[in-house]
This record gives structure tokens, sequence and C-alpha cells, in this order.
């Protein structure tokens, strides 16, 4: 164990490892409580590291057996090894360094390194769980090629994968096995991967473009087979896309993928080897929503992808994250796009951006899309490198439009494929193809915080002329006080305010009209369109052309008609939503002065027209209805938050707006004609969500024709979209009823032996919103079937309660920060990585109204001051105080 907790790296200190490892040849011996792992390396010194030089090698915890240099046993003088650290004194210009080490992975509940998971062995070792298996020159820029030999029981372990194509395997005596896995393409060690179990399989053959022969194999707990198809179809098309519009082609003669309930995140990359949390690979229309499906669909694209942007090309160093992450993020919501609506998918993305990455751009946790600093890297995997980095890759595309954006990433992929490359690198690539300079736009892998765009319109009817002054901000974020103006493609339409059609510019002055897109890149710029004949309304960043914040004030009835006939369907979306969080934020004044809240008929009826248009995909329509949620509220708002009122006004407009639309509820959901056969397709999760949208719109008007309803659906689903959703419905609308208590029951025992579904029904408790949340949270820890070593069962209550229960865990008394901070505590021990990620449900903590700010405040300076915390968690902690 690493007991530097403070310790910072710094980019600016990169320097060049000055030993590299050619080959790595591993061997393990595998026992439950006591693995033995044999590495022999091959090491050379770079050329120009200086002559004597010594080997360090990292290490985490581990315990040295014997070492030996070029075959022959290390004398002690020669070096020296700690648990976090080998060091070998003048080791020659080439030597082969053999190491024996001893771990643990019955005992490793961090899930970084060697542990066991559901009885089977496997390994997680990005960013830095490698050095937890045995001593290696652990950072990404050292990439080698790897033969692995795995020795284990016949019987319990029939199953041994490891990277590349497999080799020899045959019996040993002792009733047990070996397997060999040979790598040929060389990587960094955190590519590195085993399992080691027994295991449910199911195969496919798939031919590449260039015409490999593929063996695919998807391995699952035994008896869930049957519930790997849908990954195992998502896998194929994404070869296929992969193929077809990146020219990617997979370079292996097997893929696997296996799927392990412990695990800290959703899947890795593995050369040949992705290893899944199992709630991303297991489907059945029984037992996933909708949305589990699409995400299943989004992470196995995005795993595969690496294959190429993070495998083949990796990473200098761990600064360069967003190089691998936000490239691939990209790739997969373009692949997701292509799978199933572009438009709704964009309306996802940017959802997921403004709820995740805007809040840590925002706060204490701020850190630019390229990190120049961390103490501790796993705390860098973050909304800001994963999903504002994709947006920096969008952007370039949408600057260099799709044909020179596709000859740069060619460029990049043949340039450096089997290289550690830099952001410097990638940019380079884009900058030679199209011959631009982007130096200007590296401004935002650099700078943090979301810009702002204030903008002023001016209309002169007299010479026909829309002048549009933009000028740009960003707001201070820690370490960065002062920033530059940056370049940015802005999407702009008018869109008239009579014929309420998009309005063709004669001419367009002081930005240059790239079909509607406009390149902005100084601090203050005017966009004057001519020939403008009636008054137009602004529609600005269209398709969230830009990751940035708008500080326009449309006026309420230009807002109507953006969302009624803006020509971008974003853009209706986007201007439908904020009328919704207008009509709150003055329930919220109206609430606070004891007053009954009043609505614009104007947005009733706009909901009204959205719920009926049969032109519009009806999954388009179950989001707009979807109304701001109490964090984006929280956020819109930015300060003195108290979430029981943003609670009380949004749900008094949810009221509202069911008025308006349950009597036209049945009519609505029977033209949809909801299919009876369960199809995971994104035009038929569109209609089930717009039918539930509606239903739960009933219940909110306390229509007891849809309460009738929601019981049933309740009882006679077909499928767990709407058994989830009629669930999370009766828990939360019949919270204290016979009715809510039965379906409690009913769930359980419905679902008691499937973990995946059981966490479900964990969440849905945790979720319900009120004072009561904390003790149902007590209760729910304390259920026999609660356990803290499993991460997705301790986030189903810990992480539905802090992140997706405001007023539970805002509680005005402080409780469920208490609550959150003792759970924190005690996990802290068990899985660093996972309690840190937790801890940043505080990250927001100093937009709360003054007392529970007080509250938020003393529970963290508790944490601080009780037992030592882990490097990941003391970090965040550090910052979030700061
Ligand atoms: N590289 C992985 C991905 O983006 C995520 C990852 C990083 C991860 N560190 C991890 C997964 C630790 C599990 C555990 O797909
Ligand atoms: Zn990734």
């Amino acid at each position: 164990m690493r007991t530097d907790t403070a310790k910072s790296f710094y980019l600016k200190d990169y320097r060049a490892p000055d030993y590299l490892a050619r080959t790595v040849d591993l061997r393990f011996v595998l026992h439950p409580e006591q693995s033995e792992v044999t590495a022999t390396v091959s090491y050379e010194r770079r050329k120009g590291a200086d002559g004597d030089a010594p080997l360090v090698l990292d290490g985490d915890g581990l315990e040295l057996v014997s070492a030996s240099l070029d075959g022959k046993p290390l004398a002690g003088d020669r070096y020296s090894a700690t648990p976090d650290r080998f060091t070998l004194a003048s080791p020659p210009q080439r030597f082969t360094l053999k190491t024996v080490t001893r771990v643990n992975p019955g005992a490793n509940t961090a899930l970084s390194g060697l542990y066991l998971s559901g009885g089977n062995y496997c390994t997680q070792c990005e960013a830095e769980g490698f050095r937890r298996i045995t001593y290696f020159t652990d950072r990404p820029d050292v990439m080698a090629v790897y033969s692995v030999r795995l020795e284990a029981d016949a019987k319990q372990t029939p199953l041994l994968l490891s990277n590349g194509n497999p080799g020899r395997k045959g019996k040993l005596a002792g009733g047990r096995h070996f397997a060999e896995w040979h790598d040929p393409h060389p990587k960094p060690s955190y590519l590195f991967a085993l399992v080691a179990g027994d295991l449910g399989s199911i195969h496919r053959a798939y031919v590449t473009s260039e015409g490999r022969k593929v063996k695919l194999g998807i391995h699952v707990q035994k008896g869930k087979e049957n519930q790997a198809g849908y990954a195992m179809d998502a896998l194929v098309r994404s070869m296929r896309w992969d193929e077809e519009v990146f020219g990617c082609a997979y370079d292996l003669d097997v893929f696997n993928i296996v799927a392990v309930p412990d695990f800290n995140m959703g899947a890795m990359e593995n050369k040949g080897l992705n290893i899944f949390n199992d709630k991303y690979v297991l489907a059945s229309p029984e037992t996933a929503t909708d949305t589990d499906y699409a995400r299943i669909e989004g992470i196995v694209a995005h795993e595969y992808f690496h294959n190429w942007t993070g495998n083949r090309i990796t990473c200098r160093d761990w600064f360069q994250l967003c190089l691998k992450e936000g490239l691939t993020v990209y790739r997969d919501q373009e692949f997701s796009a292509d799978m199933r609506s572009r438009a709704v998918k964009r309306i996802e993305d940017v959802s997921l951006l403004r709820a995740h990455q805007f809040p840590e751009d925002a706060g204490p946790l701020a850190h630019p899309v390229r990190p120049d600093r961390y103490r501790e890297i796993n705390n860098f995997y973050t909304a800001t490198v994963y999903e504002k980095g994709a947006e920096l890759v969008r952007m370039i595309a949408t600057l260099l439009g799709p044909d020179v954006f596709m000859k740069g990433m060619r460029r990049y992929l043949s340039k450096h494929d089997g290289e550690a490359a830099t952001i410097e690198q990638f940019i380079a690539c884009f900058e030679a193809v199209s011959k631009r300079d982007l130096s200007r736009f590296f401004l935002w892998y650099t700078q943090a915080g979301t810009p702002v765009l204030h903008v002023a319109t001016h209309y002169d009817r007299s010479r026909k002329t829309f002048a549009v002054d933009i000028e740009q901000s960003q707001a201070p974020t820690p370490g960065q006080a002062r920033k530059k103006p940056l370049h940015m493609p802005l999407a702009v339409g008018l869109v008239g305010s009579v014929s309420k059609q998009d309005l063709k510019a004669e001419k367009v002055t002081g930005a240059e009209d790239q079909g509607g897109i406009f390149e902005l890149s100084q601090r203050r710029q005017k966009i004057t369109f001519h020939g403008i004949d009636e008054k137009p309304v602004l529609s600005i960043n269209r398709g969230f052309s830009a990751p940035v914040e708008i500080d326009y004030r449309h006026l309420d009835r230009e807002l109507g008609l953006l969302a009624a006939h803006d020509s971008d369907l974003f853009m209706r979306w986007q201007s439908f939503r904020l009328f919704a969080s207008r009509q709150i934020f003055a329930a919220m004044r109206s609430l606070a002065r004891r007053k009954k809240p009043v609505w614009k008929k104007e947005f009733l009826d706009a909901a009204v027209k959205i719920a009926e248009n049969g032109d519009l995909e009806p999954a388009f329509r179950a989001m707009a209805l979807t109304l701001p949620s109490e964090t984006e509220l929280a956020r819109l708002l930015g300060r003195n938050i108290n979430p029981d009122a943003i609670y009380k006004a949004r749900r008094a407009l949810s009221n509202a707006v069911g008025e308006q639309l349950e009597p036209l509820r049945e009519t609505i959901t029977e033209t949809l004609d909801l299919p009876d056969r369960f199809e995971p397709s994104g035009a038929d999760a569109g209609k089930r969500e717009l039918a539930n949208r509606l239903l739960a719109y009933g219940v909110h008007a306390d229509s007891e024709t849809a309460e009738a309803a929601l019981v049933e659906k309740f009882r006679a689903a077909t499928n767990m979209t709407d058994r989830e959703f009629a669930f999370r419905l009766i828990l939360q609308e019949m919270q204290g009823t016979p009715a809510a208590e039965d379906a409690v029951t009913r769930f359980h025992e419905r679902y008691r032996d499937d973990p995946i579904v059981l966490d479900k029904w964990f969440a849905a408790q945790a979720a319900v919103s009120g004072r009561g949340a904390v003790a149902t949270c007590r209760k729910l820890v304390a259920d026999d079937a609660f356990n803290w070593t499993n991460p997705n069962r301790v986030r189903s209550v810990i992480g539905t309660f802090s992140s997706g229960n405001p007023t539970g865990f805002n509680r005005a008394d402080g409780a469920g920060y208490r609550f959150i901070i003792d759970a924190i505590r005690k996990l802290d021990a068990i899985n660093p990585q996972v309690a840190a990620r937790l801890l940043t449900a505080f990250r927001s903590w100093r937009m709360l109204e003054p007392e529970r700010r007080k509250q938020a405040q003393s529970a963290l300076r508790r944490l601080k001051k009780g037992r030592k915390l882990s490097r990941d968690s003391s970090e965040i902690l550090d910052r979030m105080l700061s």
C-alpha cells in the first residue's frame, strides 16, 4: 500500500522511461488465497537514457518470493524490494529479469489487480492495477508483447483466458491443467487481463472485412447463457460498423467478453479479452429495461472500439486519458446514433453531459479535459474526460466537415498505430489534413469550466438586418483564474416569428456562413444576417454544436414557437425544457409567498401539442415531456438551493400537465400501437416510454383510472421496462399504502435470486423522495442481501440515494449527509475507488442554502478528521473542501 497519499503527479514532469520492456512472459499458478506470479521480462535501456540509471519497477502491496537476472539468482545487494517498489541497481543495457510474487485474490476487495468474483478469477489493471500483480514499469508508454501461461484446478476452473490468441493447453498432475496465450500486438500493462473459472459460454463466427476468421465468445455465469445473445448481437454490429465507418478491422483470431458480478465500473477493454460488469452484458425482456438494452449496446461497442482507439494507439501517460476515452465515447455515440434515432441519441447525450459534466465543471472538482495534475488517477475517469472529451472530438468533426474529419482520423490511425500518443499528436493530424491552425481550439483541452455565450440581438426592420452579438466567458476554476476565448463551431438559425419557418439570409457578415454553422474564436463577435424580412426568433447552438451555456433571454412566446416549429429537433426539445424550467421557477416564487402557482396556458398547450403530435417520434415526445430533473433545476438555479422547494414546484407543474394530458392518455396510447412482443429496438422503446410517461402524468394528476392502470401494469407487465417503471411509480406515489408494501414484497419474491434485478429493487426504494428516505436506506443496508463488497449493490442503495434522491439526501437536518459519510468511511476501507466516486455526490455542496450547506460541510469535515482515508477518497475530499 502506498502510504504517501498527498503526492501529486504533474504533466509537466513527464519523462520517457529509462527502460523499455520488450517481451513479458507471465506464469500464473492460481489458488484462491495464494496465487504465484512468475514474470520474466526482457528489458532494454532506452536510447538516450542515463547509462547507470537503475531499473525502478512499480508494485502495490506485493510480496517478493525470488528474483533473478539473466537466469542467475540476484544477490541481495543488487536490488531492493518493498511492497510498492522493486529497484535494480545498474543493470546492463539488455537483460531479462525474472521475479516471483505472491498475491491473494480472495482477499482483494478493491477489485483492482487479481481478484475473485463469483468464485472466478479475473483482473482489472487500468489504470494502475498491474502493479498489484507483479513488479513492472506500470505506465502506458511501455508497450510489450505478452505471453501468458495459466495453471489452475481443472474441475473448478475449466475456462482459462487471457489476451491475444490461444496456444497450447493440457493436463497437469494433481487435477490441474494449463493454457497458454500469446498476444502479438505490443500493449501497455493496463491492458493485460486473465479470467479463470467455470462459466457458461456462447460463441459466434465472424469474418472481418480483411477476411480474418474470428471466434467470438461471451462468457457468463452458468445458466445465464440465454441472456448473452443481445450483447453478442451488439458486438457483431459494432465490428461491422467500425469496418464500414472508420475502416478499422479486428486483428486477432479470438475476441472474448467475460461478465463478472463484482466490477468497479462499466467494462474494460483489455486486448482481446474485454471484461464487463455483468449488468452491461446480461439481458432478457423479463430482466432488462429498454435503457439497459441501449446501455449494453453502447458499452459493448465502446469497449470494442477501444481496440483501435486505446489499444492499437494508446496514451503516452494518464494525463492523455481523453485521447482514448473522449474519442471512443464519440465513436460509440455515433454508433448508437446509427443504430437508433440520431436526434433522440443527441438529446440523450446532451442531457447526460449537462447532468454530470456541467456540475463537475461548475464546482470544486472542475478539471480540464486533459488534466495537468492528479493525486489518484482513478479519480479522473470523469464526465469531463469522457463526455466533454467526446464533445471536443465532435466539434472537430463539425469544424472540419465529415470528409476532412475522417481523413484526419485515418491519418491518426495509420501514423500512430502501435504508439503511445498525446493529444498534441492527435490534433496535429487534423491540422495536417485540413491545413488549419487548431491552436486556439486546443485550449478546450487545457481550460476547465463550461464557457458561457452571452448573447444579445437586435432586429432592424428598416434595414432588414438581424445582429447577434456574442461574448464568451468562462468562470474561474481551481487553479485557473483567467481564461482565453475558445474556438468553436456554433450552429445558428433564424425562425420567422410569423412564417414559423427557417429564414434564409441574403448574406451574413461578421462570420462565414458554413451551412448554418459559424465559427467563433474571439471574446466578442457580432454576426449580422442581412435580408431578413420578418422579425426572427433566434435558434442558437442547434444540435448542441458546442458544449456551452447560452445566456440569452428568449421571451416565453419565443420558446413556445421554437418548441413547436424549430427545424432542429434538439432545439425543440431544448426550448420546451427551458420553458418548463421557467414555469417551475415561477412556481417556486409563488409557493414561497404561499400562493398557488399559475401556469402559462401557452406552456400547457405546448405540452399537449407535443403529446399529440404523431409526426414526432414517440421517444422524442417522451423526452420532451419529461420535466427537467430536480438536480438539473438546482444546477440552473445555481445557488441557495433548497431541494424541497424545487421538488414541490416541479411536482405541482407535473400535476398541472397531467390534468391536461390525462383526458388524452388512452387515445394517444392507442395510436402508439404498443407491440405485444418485446423487441429491444429504439422505436419500440420510445413507444413504451411515451405510454409510461403519460401514465405517470395521469397518476400525478390523481386520476383514479390512471392509478388503477398503474397497479394493473405492475401486475401484468410482460417486460422489465414496464414492470420497473410501474414499481417505482407505485413506491413514490402510493408511499405508505398497502399497494406499495405489496409491490415491494412481490417484486422481491419474483427476483430475489437475480442480483441484477434485485439491484433495481434496492434502487427503487432508495429513490423514493422525502424525509423517510434515510430510514429506508438504513433498513436496506441492513437487509440480508445487502453487501458492501459488491459495487453494484452498494451503488444501488448508496449511489441512488446520494445522487438520485435530492430531497432525501439533502434533508435539512443533515441526516442524509451523515448517513452517506458513514457509508463512505466504511466502504473506503473495502474499495477506495468506489468510495471516492460516491463521495463526489457532495460536489455541489456550496450551492446549497446556508443551513444545508453548514450541515454538508460539517459532515465532510467529520470525514476528514476521522481515520485516515485512502488516496482516492482523500483527494476528492480535499478538493471539495478547499
Ligand atoms: N477504460 C474503461 C472504459 O472506459 C474504464 C475503466 C477505467 C475501468 N478504469 C477502470 C473499468 C477500472 C473498471 C475498473 O471502458
Ligand atoms: Zn473507455
